[in-house]
C-alpha cells in the first residue's frame, strides 16, 4: 500500500454499560457520597449525566449540624475528615437539592444514616414520601445505606463494626423503604476483622447490594498540645491509602458473594485504579477524594478507564469483573 493510502486500524468502541444487580446504567463510575455535595454542585465542572449516577450526601431524616472545624486535614497519601455528617435533612434536600440534580440529567444514589435502628426506619420513610411528592423523585435510582455511623442504642459503637447492628439498621431501612422498589445498597467500614460476615448479615438483612468502603479511623494529634487536628477528635481516612484496602474488600465479598451486586470505592484516583476495582469484582466504583483536588476527577477517571480498556484490548467494561471470579 503506498504512504499515504494506509487504513488506520478502527478501533471499536469501549462499551462501558454497567448493571449492579438489577440497575443498567451507561457506565460504572459514580461519585462518592460526602465528596460531591448535596445536590448538583459537580455540574458547574462537567455533565452530571454522563456518569453512571451521582451519590448525594449522607442525609438523616432531619437536619443535623456535624462536627466543630477543622474538619479537614491533609494525610501523607489522603486525607482524614471529621464532617460528622452535616445535611439538612431528608425533607428539606428533596425540595432544595433533588430539583437540580434530576435537572441536570443525573441518576440519583439516596445516601442515608440514623443514629438508631428506629432512625433508619424513619429515614427511609421520609425519604419515599419526599421523592415521591416531586417528580424530580424519579431520577433516584438506589438508596445507600451508611451504616459506618454511631448507634445510641449500642453506646455509640457503628453500626458497621457489627453483624447484629448492622443487620438490624438495615431490616429497620428495609421496612421504611417499604413499597419504593429501590436497590438498597448497604455501605460497609473496612475497620472490622470479618467484613464478609458483616456483608451476610446485612444481605441476610434485606440488602441487595454492598458498598466497599467508608473510611478507615484515623487521627491526627498536635505534638505540641498532645490534642487532636480535626474538631471533632478523630476522623476518616480516604484517598490513595486507602485504595489497597477497598481493592481487598472487593475481591474478599466478590469470592464470598458471587453473584452480589457491589460497587468499589477507596482511593480511585485515574482510570487504573477503576479497572483494578472491578477487576477484583466490583460493578461499579465511586470517585471520592480525588475530587476534591480535581473537581472533574469523577468524569477524568471514566475517560481514563475507557482509554485503559481501549489500549487493552477490553471491548466491554462489564467483562473486567468476569475475569476472576465465576459468576
Ligand atoms: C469529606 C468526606 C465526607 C464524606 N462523607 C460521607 C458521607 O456523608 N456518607 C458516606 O457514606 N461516606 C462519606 N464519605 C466516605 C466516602 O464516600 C468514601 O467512602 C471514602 O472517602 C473512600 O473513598 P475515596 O478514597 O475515593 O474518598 C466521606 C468522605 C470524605 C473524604
Amino acid at each position: 500500500m503506498k504512504r499515504g493510502h494506509q487504513r488506520k486500524a478502527v478501533r471499536k468502541p469501549v462499551d462501558l454499560s454497567a448493571r449492579v444487580g438489577g440497575l443498567a446504567l451507561p457506565n460504572p463510575v459514580m461519585t462518592a457520597s460526602g465528596t460531591a455535595g448535596h445536590g448538583a454542585e459537580l455540574g458547574d465542572y462537567f455533565d452530571l449525566s454522563s456518569l453512571g449516577a451521582v451519590v448525594v450526601k449522607s442525609l438523616s431524616a432531619g437536619p443535623w449540624e456535624g462536627n466543630p472545624p477543622p474538619r479537614l486535614l491533609p494525610a501523607a497519601a489522603g486525607m482524614l475528615n471529621s464532617v460528622g455528617l452535616q445535611n439538612p435533612g431528608v425533607d428539606a434536600w428533596a425540595t432544595e437539592h433533588l430539583p437540580a440534580l434530576a435537572k441536570a440529567g443525573a441518576r440519583v444514589v439516596v445516601s442515608v444514616w440514623a443514629r438508631s435502628p428506629d432512625g433508619y426506619e424513619e429515614v427511609g420513610r421520609r425519604a419515599v414520601a419526599a421523592v415521591g411528592a416531586t417528580p424530580a423523585g424519579r431520577c433516584i435510582v438506589a438508596v445507600e445505606a451508611n451504616v459506618s455511623c454511631p448507634n445510641v442504642e449500642d453506646r455509640e459503637r457503628m453500626f458497621a463494626h457489627s453483624p447484629e447492628a448492622a443487620g438490624g439498621a438495615i431490616a429497620a431501612l428495609v421496612r421504611g423503604l417499604e413499597g419504593s422498589g429501590l436497590p438498597l445498597w448497604a455501605k460497609l467500614s473496612p475497620n472490622v476483622s470479618d467484613l464478609a460476615g458483616i456483608a451476610g448479615a446485612v444481605l441476610a438483612a434485606g440488602a441487595t447490594g454492598l458498598t466497599l468502603v467508608n473510611t478507615l479511623l484515623g487521627m491526627a494529634v498536635d505534638p505540641l498540645t498532645g490534642k487532636p487536628r480535626l474538631g471533632g477528635g478523630g476522623g476518616g481516612l480516604s484517598g490513595p491509602a486507602l485504595h489497597p484496602v477497598a481493592v481487598r474488600a472487593v475481591y474478599e465479598c466478590r469470592r464470598a458473594f458471587p453473584s452480589v451486586p457491589i460497587v468499589g470505592v477507596g482511593g480511585v484516583t485515574t482510570g487504573y485504579d477503576a479497572a483494578e476495582l472491578l477487576a477484583a469484582g466490583a460493578d461499579a466504583v465511586q470517585v471520592g477524594t480525588a475530587t476534591f483536588a480535581d473537581p472533574q476527577a469523577p468524569r477524568r477517571v471514566l475517560g481514563e478507564l475507557e482509554q485503559w480498556c481501549a489500549v487493552h484490548g477490553v471491548d466491554r467494561v462489564g467483562d473486567l469483573g468476569r475475569r476472576g471470579v465465576e459468576r
